[in-house]
């Protein structure tokens, strides 16, 4: 680490520009989101994971711990208000107060439209898009300024929905994806419209292209595609988890 920033992972950041917020995080245990949390610790937040997969949660909540960072997890699934409730409000018990809101649970698998059941569309709708209406909704009375645990702030807190960018054109077997992010999208919008007027919170969303590494460009794209599609690349590579991390440090951090 050199010179206060870095986190000891070349980051640009100072290592406690997220110091005292507490976030969190949906699907935060793996993926994109694991990566959200490990940089939003590093840079000195509470982290909560919430996620489908216990197994997988215990991993990450240990893994990050032995980094020194104070991380809990829930076991639930964003499509069960109960779940969204009950882990918004365990979040609060456990850290004191919530600052940041991480929508990034999502649901995918390659079909074409005449494959796909109504059934197996709803289940993607219910799990990008209602999923993270839901969260928003149950996250809001902790968020809003003056809510519970923000007395000493004078902010409202923040809500990163991660999206995708499918639907900003066509993209093969992906409608339903296509349709939830849309959806998402459209709620970033909205949101930021009117709780950032009413209650001072700050609505953001990311919307990354494909980053290697993750479930969701294993399940989407074999290696061989994956390989040749960097050619076309600016960059001649698909993106990092990291490089969204750090896109969401700074949108989190009070510079964003
Ligand atoms: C066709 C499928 C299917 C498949 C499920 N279904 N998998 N249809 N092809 N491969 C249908 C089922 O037949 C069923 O409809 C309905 O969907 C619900 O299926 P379940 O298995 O009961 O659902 P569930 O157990 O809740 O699992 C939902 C899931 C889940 C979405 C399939 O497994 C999941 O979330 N998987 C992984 C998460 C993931 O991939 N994360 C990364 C996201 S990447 P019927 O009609 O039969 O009842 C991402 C980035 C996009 O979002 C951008 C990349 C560039």
């Amino acid at each position: 680490m050199e010179g206060g920033s870095g986190s000891g992972s070349g980051s640009p950041f100072k290592d406690d520009i997220l110091k005292g917020k507490v976030a969190l995080l949906t699907g935060g245990a793996s993926g994109i989101g694991y990566e959200i949390s490990l940089q939003f610790g590093k840079h000195g937040a509470a982290v909560a994971l919430m996620g489908r997969r216990k197994s997988v949660i215990d991993g990450a909540v240990s893994s990050l711990r032995s980094l020194g960072i104070q991380a809990v997890g829930f076991q639930g699934d964003v499509r069960k208000q109960e779940d969204a409730k009950r882990v918004v409000e365990s979040t609060v018990e456990h850290f004191g107060k919530l600052d940041i809101l991480v929508n990034a649970a999502a649901g995918n698998f390659l079909v074409s439209p005449e494959d796909l059941s109504p059934n197996g569309f709803r289940t993607v709708l219910d799990i990008d898009s209602v999923g993270t209406f839901t969260m928003c909704h149950e996250a809001l009375k902790y968020l809003k300024k003056g809510g519970p645990g923000r007395h000493s702030s004078s902010t409202g807190g923040m809500i990163l929905n991660i999206s995708a960018t499918l639907h900003y054109t066509a993209s093969w077997y992906q409608i339903h994806v296509s349709a939830a992010k849309a959806a998402v999208d459209s709620l970033t919008r909205t949101l930021a419209l009117e709780w950032g007027t009413d209650y001072d919170i700050r609505v953001n969303g990311i919307a990354p292209g494909p980053i290697g590494d993750t479930t969701g460009l294993s399940k989407l794209a074999p290696k061989e595609i994956n390989n040749k599609g960097s050619e076309y690349m600016p960059l001649y590579k698909v993106g990092e988890k990291w490089d969204i991390a750090m896109s969401a440090l700074y949108l989190a951090s009070d510079a964003g």
